[in-house]
């Protein structure tokens, strides 16, 4: 998830767009970049790390006036965040220069055919392609509009694309597939962004545009298509919210909005990584797969939330591959002196990256000439920089401290590991793999219809205002999830709570229950032997003892409904899949909760979103 900010106009396009990267910058920061058209050329900068960089560079060695431009703050999915890799990307003969968000899943096709014609690509991001492409595209004649629908017609994946032609200083074009930008509507300029906080101290004038579509503005005016040139109509608004708003989407808070971008960071944490057939495909994986065959040990190495995204791994690695797989947490790994052999693979899970007891962990495990794996959001940070190999989870920044996009993508990495393994080993038939993928396709879905049903969630919620403590019960895969529902609880309405595995209450947590004590119950998916009817019997003993029991259990399945004080409804998923759609209502319960209580949602006392030290 990038900051896209294009203008055209009378003001100084320097000053616009600065402003606007500036208010975008909640959206990535990991690299800055701008170019402006200054008499028939391009003059750009862009430099690595915060805004803050590109600003002191540009005053430095300003560039010069105009009244066109575009800009672009980085979250980097392909190539690490330096200057060559930080955007605009300029063509070959720098006519064109180019900023994109998203990622373009055929681009390494595209690179082949451009360095077969000649071109020589500067950077590893699968946006210099499009630059090149796009340009090349102007050199066969046409403009840049005309441009920009031929090769959007040749991309495959999500993207926004905002491009100026140094021979049109008129006009900016843009393009968006399954990925944000809406234009900003004023008096003698026009705007775009990848949303309306790049330009609402401008205007408040907006329009929204479609799928697919192409979108051209000049000072006076702008046209919309679609892919092929035929006019189309974007949708009008205008914007109420203040800027604060704008940048949370509207929500309240980071974290709300990051629970409803899920369905989205899960499409774009699995897009690219498997065929149409359902083969895995983890270019960066680089670890050979003979290599990957002689692992006799997966060990897990987290913290945190982070640790109970590698608690459904387990589940699902040890299932998929027949590889013995332990979770540890991070900070107790290497003083229990683990046995470490070069078979062995850790995988660090890390949203952030940064987070020093996990980092010295996989320091420790390399030390033993462990083969590490890292699990991360945030391209470049220090973990995936100190492993061999790496899967990125593509969520975009995640800026509430409470981890919710970032655990379910995690948990999608995992799942992609699990089943590379099992393809690479042979312990999985094709076809079993491809009904996993299948399923996982389903995910986005899923989770939009439990957020759909949110209100029966905040109605929940309220009524648990006062709740002096609340349980989590969970067998198999839903443990972890009951452990992450109880950890989002403590951490945002600063309430007792603790997740137990269903089969250990009697083993003496079963004392805590008393009358009206809220206990939220994951109940596994019918049909995988007695694991279901076990949870039912967990929650018929706990309900006989007084417990308020709140439900989550898959659609149809009435067996639970005579011990369910209230019922959450979860969408029809493979049992190993299942934490996908279950944790969704404990993120929004907690989430509500913590809001009714007045506390600060995204920034909860005490914490912070990465923990550097140990
Ligand atoms: C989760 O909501 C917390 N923010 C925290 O437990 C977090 O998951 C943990 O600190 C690990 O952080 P990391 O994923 O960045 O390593």
């Amino acid at each position: 998830m990038c900051g896209i900010v294009g203008y055209v106009g009378e003001k100084q396009a320097r000053d616009v767009v600065i402003e606007g990267l500036r208010r975008l910058e909640y959206r990535g920061y990991d690299s800055a970049g701008i170019a402006v058209i200054d008499g028939g050329s391009i003059a750009s900068d862009k430099k690595a790390g915060k805004l803050a960089n590109l600003e002191k560079a540009i005053a430095d060695d300003p560039l010069p006036p105009s009244t066109i431009g575009l800009g672009h703050t980085r979250w980097a999915t392909h190539g690490a965040p330096n200057d060559v890799n930080a955007h605009p990307h300029l063509g070959q003969q720098r006519r064109v220069a180019l900023v994109h968000n998203g990622i373009i899943e055929n681009f390494a096709a595209l690179r082949d055919e451009l360095e077969r014609n000649g071109h020589e690509l500067l950077s590893e991001t699968d946006t210099e392609i499009a630059a090149h492409l796009v340009e090349a595209e102007l050199d066969r004649g046409g403009d840049l509009t005309s441009a920009m629908q031929v090769v959007c017609r040749r991309l495959e994946g999500a993207f926004t694309l905002v491009a100026i032609d140094a021979q049109d200083p008129s006009r900016v074009v843009a393009a968006r597939r399954n990925s944000p930008l809406v234009v900003g509507i004023g008096e003698g300029e026009n705007f775009l962004g990848s949303d309306v906080a790049a330009f609402i101290e401008y205007t408040r004038e907006a329009l929204e545009l479609g799928q697919d579509q192409v979108v051209t503005i000049t000072r006076d005016d702008v046209q919309v298509t679609d892919f092929d040139g035929k006019p189309a109509a974007g949708k009008r608004y205008h914007v109420d919210w203040d800027l604060s708003a704008a940048e949370k989407d509207g929500y309240d808070w980071f974290m709300r909005k990051e629970i409803f971008e899920q369905p989205r960071a899960v499409a774009d944490a699995l897009l690219g990584r498997h065929t149409e057939a359902g083969l895995l495909q983890l270019d960066e994986v680089r670890i050979s797969d003979d290599e990957l065959r002689d692992i006799d040990r997966v060990i897990i190495v987290a913290c945190g939330t982070s640790n109970y995204a590698g608690m459904v791994a387990k589940y699902a690695i040890e299932h998929w591959t027949r590889i013995p797989c332990e979770v540890e947490l991070s900070h107790e790994f290497r003083y229990r002196d683990p046995i470490l052999t070069r078979n062995t693979l850790v995988v660090a899970i890390s949203q952030s990256g940064e987070t020093a007891d996990t980092l010295m962990a996989i320091r420790h495990a390399r030390g033993q000439k462990a083969r590490v794996l890292a699990i991360c959001n945030t391209n470049g940070s220090t973990i995936p920089r100190e492993s061999d190999a790496v899967i990125y989870t593509h969520a975009g920044p995640e800026i509430g401290v409470a981890s919710t996009k970032g655990f379910l993508t995690q948990m999608i990495a995992c799942y992609l590991l699990g089943l590379y393994l099992a393809q690479v080993r042979g312990t999985k038939f094709g076809d079993e793999i491809a009904s996993v993928v299948r399923e996982l396709d389903k995910v986005p879905a899923h989770i939009q219809t439990m957020l759909d049903d949110s209100e029966r969630v905040y109605d929940l919620a309220k009524t648990l205002r006062d709740a002096k403590s609340v349980l989590f019960l969970g067998r198999h895969a839903g443990f972890p999830v009951a452990l992450e529902g109880a950890l989002k609880l403590k951490e945002l309405a600063y309430i007792h709570a603790e997740g137990f595995a269903a089969g250990e209450l009697k083993h003496g947590p079963i004392a805590l229950i008393e009358q009206d004590l809220p206990v939220f119950c994951v109940v596994p998916p019918r049909g995988r032997d007695q694991l279901h009817d076990k949870m039912i019997s967990a929650i018929q003993e706990i309900r006989a003892r007084g417990a308020r029991t709140i439900v989550l259990a898959e659609d149809g399945d009435d067996t639970v409904t005579p011990y369910a004080d209230v019922l959450i409804p979860l969408p029809q998923v493979p049992t190993l899949l299942q934490p996908l759609v279950a944790v969704i209502p404990l993120q929004l319960f907690a989430c509500e909760l913590a809001t009714a209580m007045g506390h600060d949602v995204d920034q909860p006392r005490n914490l912070a979103k990465s923990v550097t030290v140990e």
